[in-house]
């Protein structure tokens, strides 16, 4: 075996939130990988850093009174504390706002610049007068132009699902300081990536890529790639355009130049270690990158684009995951399954939530469920009742039968059987599919547990001349429980370390898994796990709730908080009871339904905004209140021939006005 050489990131957490669930995964998948490669013997360098520029985190600092250098110096802290927490194994954890990354960012730039791939483009903007700054979509609300639904942000309405221009949007405000935004013109600097398409067909098809991932790309190429806006105007937070005053470098330009700067100040501190090795165009080394199905675009065309052409290699391979749920459905701060990384650790083992990740993990970018039910079974199942058990059930007769020393001779066929699967299980680490490998390693516990039922050591002690087959079984007993936990050291390193304590041996490697340990004295046995507890998890789920104050404040009048109509104007709105004939979900739209509804006189087609809280096939057969007289509206999507009423704070808390039974479809609501 050659030895392979390295280098791999997980995507840079922003400094303006705490480490959740979500980032754990990527961590969590990102650190077996890297793990597996250090035990295999290859040199696995794993860098991460806090991603730290824009405006966003420019406010929030703002918000809090504190400059933004001191925010994201303290969020650095929080987010280092839960990776540990977590057996997370970076070599290095940096931030993007450092001086080797405003060096790489400047001479990327500048090398891009001197090859004529950056072009200056006026760009026309939503300005805020009052802050005096330019503002981004998401900072922009106002009526949609097309349903006229209000309070929609500037790129998207969340009512009916149209895109458009946030200049489009009627009666537009800023969110920062509610002042009507004018339109002003800015000089922006763009990376010529329409010029890279051509090669980025090619590169995105070389094998870098899961073909998942590289089929939708195909899909943007062949409509053809648009230049990349890479200049944002002052005050924004982040590193200046050489030359450019009042210009600075968009967050998502030195974002991914962060993985560079992190491993560039890791060499600058290690022996041995040369940047260039890894960062030549012709690197023989390898870059891996980590990242979530929804920064794509970033690292598997801008990324690439950029690195070529700025005189650097472009990455091995990027693995994309999935998104997570929990208990079928968005991670939600009012049901408590937003659960931050300090919160699990308070009441739960984090190797827990790794083995549980671990054991549904593939190399596809489908989403992932975590339902919490099963997240106890499993863990309780696998690790305590199955691996755990495997030591527990022989170390006792060991210590007190055979003074804590091992048989000298090996009597099952279990264990080279365990070895043999060993080729197996590379290919599986190596290529992501964590799950398949979980599942191997289980029923090796499963058939180590069965052998050693079947020999029932407790009983033959009791009987005299047993000795040695009670010996014998036990002593493969712990031998099948090493292979294990050598196999599973990657998915759980704090388990590994302390079998190796209780196993009285130098850390586990992944050559020394075809050795037993024979005629080896073992050390007294510890309970290793602790049971996952429901109300552990119950107590998780209520800390993570957070309740949102519905209180007005007090001095706004009715009058003030909602615009007052006419009874004449109400008396317009024709209410009728609908019944919902069919329920289906909108290709291309995230948030709406297309409902079919039975009105009485007639059956409607109407375009809802409520696939957050329903899922279609629950809507069949339920009635409704909708509005009968609306005008038909085109949308996007179709036309949609009406409005169902509904009532919430949104996301997943909407629901339909349910009339009484007895309602009949068409019946007047009054
Ligand atoms: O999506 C995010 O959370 C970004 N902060 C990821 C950046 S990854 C890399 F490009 F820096
Ligand atoms: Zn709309």
């Amino acid at each position: 075996m050659t030895n392979r050489n390295i280098l791999v990131t997980s995507a840079l957490p922003n400094a303006n939130g705490s480490i959740h669930l979500g980032h754990l995964l990527e961590h969590i998948q990102t650190d077996i990988w890297v793990r597996y490669q250090r035990m295999r013997g290859h040199q696995c360098i794993y860098v991460c850093a806090d991603d730290t520029h824009g405006t966003a985190i420019m406010l929030k600092a703002e918000e809090q009174d504190v400059d933004p250098e001191t925010l994201i110096s303290q969020i650095k802290t929080e987010h280092e504390k839960d990776f540990q927490d977590f057996f997370i194994s970076h070599d290095n954890y940096h931030s993007t706002h450092s001086p080797e990354n405003e060096e790489y960012s400047s001479l990327i730039y500048t090398r891009l610049m001197d090859a004529g791939h950056i072009v200056v483009k006026s760009v026309e903007q939503l300005y805020d007068p009052e802050r005096q700054m330019f503002l981004a979509d998401r900072f922009i609300v106002g009526t949609c132009p097309k349903c006229n639904a209000d309070d929609q942000y500037g790129d998207n309405c969340e009512a009916c699902g149209a895109t458009y221009d946030a200049t489009d949007l009627i009666n537009p405000k800023s969110t920062i300081s509610g002042a009507d935004p004018e339109l002003k013109e800015s000089t922006h600097f763009f990376f010529a990536l329409s010029n890279f398409t051509e090669y980025l067909k090619n590169w995105t098809r070389s094998g870098a890529l899961q073909d998942q991932v590289a089929n939708k790309l195909a899909e943007w190429l062949n409509a053809g790639l648009q230049d990349w806006d890479i200049s944002r105007d002052a005050p924004y937070f982040g590193f200046e355009i050489p030359g450019q005053p009042e210009k600075y470098f968009y967050v998502w330009l030195d974002a991914p130049i962060g993985y560079m700067a992190s491993f560039r100040n890791f060499c600058d501190r290690s022996e041995g270690i040369a940047f260039d090795d890894f960062w030549n165009p012709d690197s023989e080394h390898e870059l891996h990158h980590f990242i979530g199905k929804d920064i794509i675009n970033f690292h598997a065309l801008f990324w690439p684009a950029v690195l070529s052409n700025s005189g650097f290699r472009t990455p091995t391979r990027i693995h994309t995951h999935g998104f997570i749920t929990v208990n079928g459905q968005k991670m939600s701060k009012s049901r408590g399954t937003f659960i931050n990384a300090g919160t699990y650790k308070e009441h739960l083992n984090p190797e827990f939530l790794r083995y549980y990740y671990a054991s549904k993990l593939t190399n596809s970018i489908d989403d992932m469920d975590i339902n919490l039910d099963d997240f106890i079974q499993k863990v309780n199942s696998d690790l305590v009742g199955k691996v755990v058990n495997i030591a527990s059930r022989c170390a006792g007769f060991i210590r007190k039968q055979f003074n804590s020393r091992l048989s000298s001779q090996p009597t099952t066929d279990l264990l080279a059987e365990f070895v043999s699967q060993k080729a197996e299980l590379e290919l599986n680490y190596e290529a992501g599919e964590f799950s398949k490998l979980i599942r191997q390693v289980m029923s090796m516990a499963d058939k180590a547990n069965q052998y050693i039922a079947e020999h029932e050591p407790w009983v033959k002690i009791r009987q005299p001349g047993n000795e040695l087959e009670v010996h014998n079984v036990c002593s493969d007993g712990i031998n099948m429980f090493r292979i294990i936990v050598a196999y599973l050291k990657p998915v759980l390193p704090d388990l590994a370390e302390k079998s190796e304590k209780f196993l009285n041996i130098d850390p586990l490697g992944w050559q020394s898994i075809d050795s037993p340990l024979l005629n080896h004295e073992i050390n007294k046995f510890k309970p290793l796990l602790a049971r996952a507890e429901q109300k552990s998890v119950e107590a998780m789920v209520e800390a993570s709730k957070e309740t949102e104050s519905l209180v007005q404040p007090e001095e706004e009048s009715v009058e003030q908080i909602l615009a007052q109509i006419d009874y004449d104007d109400f008396a317009k709105v024709d209410l009728r009871v609908a019944t919902i004939t069919n329920a289906e979900a909108v290709e291309g739209a995230d948030k709406l339904l297309k409902l079919s509804l039975d009105i009485g006189i007639e059956q409607r087609v109407v375009f809802a905004g409520i696939k957050s809280a329903y899922d279609p096939g629950r809507l069949i057969g339920k009635q409704t209140v909708v509005v009968a007289n609306l005008k038909p509206r085109k949308m996007r999507f179709g036309v949609s021939e009406g409005m169902v009423l509904a009532a919430g704070p949104g996301g997943e808390d909407i629901y339909l006005l349910e009339p009484h039974t007895g309602a009949t479809a068409g019946m007047k609501v009054t």
